[in-house]
C-alpha cells in the first residue's frame, strides 16, 4: 500500500509517500519546503504569510513527492493529513488538500494529530528507500515531545491512546531556546545556534535555575530560566547594547542548555520509572539537540528501569510529512479510516490525550 502524507501546520509545507508491504516499511519520498527565510526578518512565523506560501507550494509539492517516489496518484491507497494543532490558516491548506485528494481518488482518509506524527517519527527508517522490517513500537512507551510549541511527557498506551503525564506551564523548551538566542542576537530559529555556541562554552559559567526539577508532578516551566538568562546578561558589560563577546555567548548558551536539558532528562527518566515503561521515544524539533541526545542516552544507560531511548533521524526531527503518513497508517490499521471526513475542519488546539 502507498500512503500519501501531507503536513502544513506551521511554516513547513511537506508531502511524503510511504510504502508498506506486509509488515515492512519504506519512505519513498519526503519533500519539505521550509519558509524559514521568509519569516526570518520578522523573528517568528507570520501566519497570513505562511498560509499564502502553503497555497502556492502545496500542489507542486504533491506532484514532486509522487514523482520522486515514482508512484502514480492512482496507486495511492490512503491519504493522511495534519488536522491540528497548529496555525489555523496553515493547517487548512494541507488538510483540505488531503481531503480533496482522497475524495477525488476514491481512497480512505485519516486526520492526523501533528504530535502523534512526531511520536511516530522515531520509527521511520533513517534513509529514503531503506526498508524497516518491524517498525511498530512496543506499547506502552513514554514519549518526550519537545518543539517550538510543546514540551510534553506522554504515555503512549496504544495507537490513539495517549495519556498526558506532564506539560509546560509556560514557554515550550524550543521557544526558550529561540528567545534566549534572540537576547544574544543569534538569529532565528535559535535552537541550532544556541546548541552550536554551547558546544564551545563552559556549562558551569553561569549559575542558572533548574525550574521545577524537584516538583512532585511531571510538569515543566522555562519562563523563569529565560528571565534568569536575561538578568545574567544585563550584568555583562557590552560596548553595543545586545552585542556580547563570543566567550560570553558561548558560556551563556552552554549554561542555559545545561539547565534546560537537565530538567528534561531527569523528569523523563522519573516519568518512565514511575509509570513502569522501559522504552522512551524523543521527538520534535528540539530532539535534534545533540546535548539532549547524549545526556538522555547516558541517563538511560545508568538507569535500572529504563531499557532504551529512541530518537528520530535528523531529517525527521523537524516538521515533515513522512511522520504524518506513518501515524496515519498506524491509526488506519488499528482503528480504521476517518469516517465522514468531508465535513471535518482543522483543530488548531488539538491535543494528545484529551481529544
Ligand atoms: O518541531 P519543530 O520543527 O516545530 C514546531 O515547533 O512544531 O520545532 C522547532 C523548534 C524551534 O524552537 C527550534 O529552535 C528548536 O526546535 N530546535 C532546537 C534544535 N534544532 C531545532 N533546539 C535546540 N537544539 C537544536 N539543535
Ligand atoms: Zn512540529
Amino acid at each position: 500500500m502507498y500512503i500519501l502524507g501531507i503536513e502544513t501546520s506551521c511554516d513547513e509545507t511537506a508531502v511524503a509517500v510511504l510504502e508498506i508491504i506486509d509488515s515492512t516499511l519504506c519512505v519513498l519520498s519526503s519533500v519539505v519546503s521550509s519558509q524559514i527565510k521568509t519569516h526570518k526578518p520578522y523573528g517568528g512565523v507570520v501566519p497570513e504569510v505562511a498560509a499564502r506560501k502553503h497555497m502556492t507550494n502545496m500542489m507542486p509539492l504533491v506532484s514532486m513527492a509522487l514523482e520522486a517516489a515514482d508512484v502514480s496518484k492512482h496507486d495511492i491507497g490512503l491519504v493522511a493529513a495534519t488536522q491540528g494543532p497548529g496555525l489555523a490558516t496553515s493547517l487548512m491548506v494541507g488538510f483540505e488538500t488531503g481531503k480533496s485528494l482522497a475524495f477525488a481518488l476514491g481512497q480512505p482518509f485519516v486526520a492526523v494529530n501533528h504530535m502523534a506524527g512526531h511520536v511516530f517519527s522515531a520509527v521511520l527508517p533513517h534513509e529514503l528507500h531503506e526498508r524497516a522490517d518491524s517498525f511498530e513500537p512496543q506499547y506502552p512507551f513514554l514519549a518526550l515531545l519537545v518543539s517550538g510549541g510543546h514540551t510534553q511527557l506522554v504515555l503512549v498506551l496504544d495507537v490513539g491512546k495517549y495519556k498526558l503525564l506532564g506539560n509546560t506551564r509556560d514557554d515550550a523548551v524550543g521557544e526558550a531556546f529561540d528567545k534566549v538566542a534572540r537576547m544574544m542576537q543569534l538569529g532565528y530559529p535559535g535552537g541550532p545556534e544556541v546548541s552550536r555556541h554551547a558546544a564551545l562554552g563552559d556549562r558551569q559559567a553561569f549559575d542558572l535555575p533548574r525550574p521545577m526539577l524537584h516538583s512532585q508532578d511531571l510538569d515543566f516551566s522555562f519562563a523563569g530560566l529565560k528571565t534568569a538568562v536575561l538578568y545574567a546578561l544585563q550584568k555583562e558589560t557590552t560596548t553595543t547594547p545586545g552585542q556580547y563577546p563570543i566567550p560570553v555567548i558561548q558560556d551563556m548558551c552552554a549554561s542555559f542548555e545545561a539547565a534546560a536539558i537537565e530538567v528534561l532528562v531527569k523528569k523523563t527518566v522519573r516519568a518512565a520509572t514511575e509509570h513502569a515503561v522501559s522504552s522512551v521515544i524523543v521527538a520534535g524539533g528540539v530532539s535534534a539537540n545533540s546535548y539532549l541526545r547524549k545526556q538522555l542516552t547516558q541517563a538511560v544507560e545508568a538507569s535500572n528501569s529504563v531499557a532504551s531511548v529512541l530518537f528520530p533521524a535528523f531529517s525527521y526531527t523537524g516538521d515533515n510529512a513522512a511522520m504524518i503518513a506513518m501515524a496515519g497508517y498506524l491509526e488506519y490499521k488499528h482503528t480504521g479510516a476517518t469516517q465522514d471526513y468531508l465535513g471535518l475542519s482543522v483543530k488548531p488546539n488539538m491535543a494528545l490525550g484529551n481529544e
